[in-house]
């Protein structure tokens, strides 16, 4: 088949595969330990998914308005506001069916052919994709675990041009479970100031995920706020185990939410009607469920991070936020792909070679541990097994 062009310049996210053959060998009978993909393996709070049942009942079965239900939105500009200490003004949210939507909108409404898009890496696959897909040209600032994957700010500095129309933060990231600390973001706001020009995506979809320090974000900072150009990614599918349920959202400048909006009516039309309303409830009720799926995520990181380093070759520091461990492997003597191949092939583990996350995710693995302390455990026992045999030396 002739597909157009920019497909061959569209990417993936390698775990959606790696999962696939996961799956395709558990239906041969083999039992996998899934450490690859990345979402919480809570439940939705009840009250949350009886919110969404009830928007059903109540015949919230229609088309709603693109950017979201006023309620709701209403609802994110004012959680937006609290949590990042500035002013959010309800046209400045756009709801969408996941965070994702958002990266893709932002990027094919800002970028065009030959600019350039700052971005970290390793990095959540999808960034690179759409820079590529629109025609941009990624720029990469390395994450390394010796500066705790965090930015150098001078590299982050050597990256700009004047070709520079959007730079993209994550914090805390995927996959190295690192965070930019308030000082980082004190320091790149200072760059960013001498740069009117450039706009700043802040996919902060693991905020609340966070297991050290006052959580920071670029929007907080003087000159960096959602009024002027910065667009704070977050949404539902983290912090309330939503994944399936498809709901995140974008805080923008008000000029930028109408063009993403007509984005929206072009592709979804909106976002589905009940999820928006479970969204309401997850808002509006008791988070004391977000803080005891935190606390098991601790507990796991904790388990994984000292099993890791327990393992031969393998060496690991410990994640300031979200639920991934992106430990180095380079003592092992393999490269990531064929650590990880052996690991799924040998030991029934699955995870990610870090390369998936870019060539600087090379020497490393990422292991979601979004899964049982038991079954990290066993993961653990396993590895232990293989490498023990396996390590070249
Ligand atoms: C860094 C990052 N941003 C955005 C997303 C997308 O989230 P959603 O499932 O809400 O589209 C993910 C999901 O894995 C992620 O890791």
């Amino acid at each position: 088949m002739r597909l157009a062009r920019r497909m061959g310049r569209l990417g993936t996210e390698t775990a959606f595969s790696v999962l696939a053959k996961a799956k395709a060998l558990e239906a041969q009978g083999r039992e996998i330990i899934h450490l690859e993909i990345g979402e919480p393996d809570f439940d939705t709070p009840p009250h949350i998914v009886e919110a969404g049942c009830r928007a059903l009942r109540d015949g919230h079965t229609h088309y709603t308005p693109t950017a979201g239900i006023p309620e709701l939105r209403a609802a994110i500009a004012a959680d937006v506001a609290r949590s990042r200490r500035i002013e959010v003004y309800p046209e400045q949210v756009v709801v969408t069916p996941g965070g994702k939507p958002i990266m893709f909108f932002v990027i094919l409404a800002l970028v065009e052919r030959g600019d350039e898009v700052l971005l970290p890496n390793p990095a959540f696959p999808i960034y690179e994709s759409m820079v590529d897909f629109v025609g941009g040209r990624p720029v990469f600032v390395p994450l390394r675990q010796e500066h705790d994957f965090r930015f150098d700010l001078d590299e982050f500095r050597a990256g700009l041009s004047e070709r520079t129309k959007l730079v993209i933060l994550n914090s805390p990231a995927n996959p190295t479970g690192g965070i930019l600390t308030p000082e980082d973001m004190a320091g790149l706001a200072e760059i960013l100031r001498e740069r009117p020009d450039v706009f700043v995506l802040a996919d902060e979809i693991y905020s609340r995920l966070l297991y050290t320090g006052p959580s920071a974000s670029i929007a907080s900072e003087p000159g960096l706020d959602p009024d002027g150009r910065t667009i704070i990614l977050d949404g539902f599918s983290k912090t309330y185990a939503m994944t399936g349920w498809r709901l995140g959202y974008g805080v923008m400048p008000e000029p930028l939410a109408e063009p993403v909006t007509k984005l929206q009516v072009n592709s979804n039309s909106c976002t589905n009607a009940a999820t928006q309303y479970a969204g309401l409830a997850a808002l509006a009720g008791p988070q004391d469920s977000v803080d005891l799926m935190l606390a098991e995520f601790r507990a796991r990181r904790d388990l994984i991070v000292s099993g890791l380093n327990d393992l031969l070759g393998v060496e690991c520091i410990a994640p300031k936020g979200a639920f991934y461990a992106f430990p180095r492997i380079s003592g092992t003597g393999h490269h990531a792909v064929a650590l990880a191949d052996l690991l799924l092939d040998e030991a029934d583990v699955a995870c990610l070679a870090g390369t998936a996350f870019g060539r600087y995710g090379e020497g490393h693995l990422r292991f979601s541990y979004a899964n049982s302390q038991e079954n990290i455990t066993r993961a653990l026992e396993r590895m232990d097994e293989i490498l023990s045999q396996s390590v070249v030396r």
